[in-house]
């Protein structure tokens, strides 16, 4: 776990094999499952279609599908053990509405959902800033080539304002992630909603969450 802060280690963490259940568990999604599940409710469209990208070991997805029946949920990471514990919660959570997890690398062209989308609203949950900046292009480049007119992209984590940090702790936490990866690090709102605008998206809302977090709330085109 990274030093200064406790809700965004990156995929996680204990790993159970026996009888092939190959769940991976991430402390941080069991704390901030229950608050982003609340906005989600309140945002997305009653049914409908969400691609989640970075979905880590899967615990978003079954979390969020299981308590939105009418959203067929498409979880991706390019992580292979990522989407080996997606496909083994979805197989324990005995979903329907869960789809088999994708190879999706943002920072690729094509993300090969293209005949599945267009999307209602895509996820990414603590993902930008435990990568480079060429994925938060990517993103937001893939958001604006297969979300719905008026669908959402929705971004979880920890973010700067105006060049300043919102927290002490968000502070240390992008100084540890930078010591650990140069090209990672807190991405700024105003850097983002510039990006947002070349992609067609209009930021409409930022939610403050738990823990320094805040979920960032972007349409694509007119409603
Ligand atoms: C810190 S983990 C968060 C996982 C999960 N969303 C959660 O909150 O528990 C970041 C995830 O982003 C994924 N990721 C990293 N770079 C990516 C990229 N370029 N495109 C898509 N996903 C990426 C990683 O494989 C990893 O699963």
């Amino acid at each position: 776990m990274l030093p200064g802060k406790k809700d965004r280690s990156p995929v996680a963490l204990e790993q159970r094999d026996a009888s092939g259940d190959q769940r991976m568990f991430s402390p941080s999604a069991a704390r901030n499952s229950t608050p982003i599940l609340a906005v989600l409710k309140r945002v997305l469209p009653a049914r409908g279609a969400v691609l989640e990208i970075g979905c880590g070991t899967g615990e978003h997805a079954v979390c969020f599908a299981g308590a939105m029946p009418n959203i067929t949920w498409q979880p991706s990471d390019p992580d292979a053990d990522a989407r080996t514990s997606t496909s083994s919660w979805i197989k324990f959570s005995r979903l329907k509405n869960v789809l088999a997890p994708r190879d999706i690398d943002v920072c690729s062209g094509q993300w090969g959902v293209e005949q599945t989308g267009p999307f209602d609203a895509i996820v990414s949950i603590n993902m930008i800033h435990i990568a480079p900046w060429a994925a938060s292009l990517g993103l937001f480049a893939g958001a604006g080539r297969l979300l719905h007119a008026g669908g959402l992209l929705l971004l979880y984590g920890p973010f700067m304002r105006d060049g300043a940090h919102t927290a002490p702790s968000n502070a240390a936490f992008d100084a540890a992630l930078k010591a650990r990866d140069p090209s990672w690090g807190v991405r700024d709102i105003a850097d983002l909603e510039q990006v947002s605008k070349a992609a067609g998206l209009v930021l409409r809302e930022t939610v403050e969450m738990p823990a320094n977090n805040m979920l960032l709330v972007f349409s694509a085109g007119s409603v």
